[in-house]
């Protein structure tokens, strides 16, 4: 089978590629640069040269494109590529290459949990109304609902994966280097609840929404156990060894965190940088939300490598034994 993927060169992207040729699919990934192209000839992909305002790079890899998986996007992009920039328009440059493709079977969108904001631990379902919180949350259900509405027209069957934060070796979510180091500093007091999901499960669940899931309807793709922030590090560096992190808000007052990122988010937007502490980030790391995985369980029969966040850690980490 002909696959497309966008983001294909990112930490999810490369898995799934390796994936999709495991299972012997012809793979086509989109790449912004020399380094992106070679890791994807050596994963045995196709690359093709382009970005998402390249509009003949995107038709090119759409062509007869059975499968697309639509990766290409993230919390924010250096200078003045906002989250509306990378997500949304983004989506809507994709949709436009996709629409109409004779023998597109699925188009899935990378969506977050972070569409549902702060939901105060609150275990949500599928059919719950997006209530974003942050610029980058509010971007993607901008793209969730530019899929939808291309569903509904019959231009593609669009399938929604909103995917819990990702962990694996090589995922700095996961802070093992930091944590091992004694290094880490987290906001919040890690008393909130953030869905994770390793990577392994990441890229299975999203082939099994290509496979099976159904137009227009959104998926949760997470760890069956979600617990809080705190307990997720604590079994880090039960793992790795070190600290596990420390959090700043005993120390400092959220509105002064607040303040300090948006004066790091206007500099490094000026400077043409990708700013790490943004209001966004303090708010995605204390958020409290909990997704529900009974559709991708009951429904799509899918199979957790790694139901639970501590076998999750086991497996990405070696032991500091
Ligand atoms: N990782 C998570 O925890 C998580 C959780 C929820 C949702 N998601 C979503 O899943 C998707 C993949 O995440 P990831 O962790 O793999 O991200 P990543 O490692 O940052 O990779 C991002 C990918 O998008 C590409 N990209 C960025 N801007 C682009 C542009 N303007 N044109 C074309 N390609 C562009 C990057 O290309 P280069 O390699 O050239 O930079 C890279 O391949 C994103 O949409 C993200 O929002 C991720």
């Amino acid at each position: 089978m002909r696959v497309f993927v966008t983001g294909a060169t990112g930490r999810i992207g490369l898995p799934l590629v390796e994936a999709l040729r495991a299972q012997g699919h012809d793979v086509l990934g989109l790449a912004r640069s020399d380094v992106g192209e070679a890791a994807l000839c050596e994963r045995g992909a196709a690359p093709i040269r382009g970005d998402l305002n390249d509009a003949e790079a995107l038709r090119r890899g759409a062509e007869g494109a059975e499968w697309v998986f639509h990766l290409a996007g993230g919390v924010r992009g250096p200078g003045r590529v906002t989250p509306d920039v990378l997500n949304r328009q983004g989506t809507e440059a994709m949709l436009a290459a996709c629409r109409g493709v004779p023998e597109l079977r699925a188009f899935v969108l990378a969506s977050s949990g972070a569409v549902y904001g702060d939901r105060s631990n609150l275990w949500v379902e599928e059919d719950f109304e997006p209530s974003p919180n942050t610029r980058y949350g509010r971007s993607k259900a901008d793209a969730e609902a530019l899929v939808r509405q291309a569903t509904a027209e019959g231009a593609l069957p669009g399938v929604i994966a909103r995917l819990a934060a990702v962990y694996g070796p090589g995922f700095p979510f996961a802070m093992a280097e930091p944590i091992a180091e004694g290094r880490c500093w987290l906001p919040g007091e890690g008393r909130n609840h953030v869905p994770t999901v390793h990577v392994t499960d990441c890229v299975n669940g999203l082939i099994r929404l290509a496979e099976a899931g159904q137009p227009g309807e959104a998926y949760h793709i997470a760890d069956r156990s979600q617990p809080t922030l705190g307990a997720f590090f604590e079994a880090v560096a039960a793992r790795v060894g070190g600290t596990p992190p420390r959090f700043w808000s005993t120390y400092v007052p959220s509105y002064v965190q607040l303040a300090l990122a948006r004066q790091v988010e206007r500099a490094a937007s000026r400077l043409g940088l990708r700013p790490r502490l943004t209001p966004d980030a303090l708010k995605l790391w204390t958020a409290s939300v909990r997704l529900r995985t009974e559709r991708l369980d009951k429904e799509l029969g899918f199979e957790w490598a790694w139901p639970d966040h501590q076998e999750g850690i086991a497996a990405s980490f070696p032991t500091s034994a």
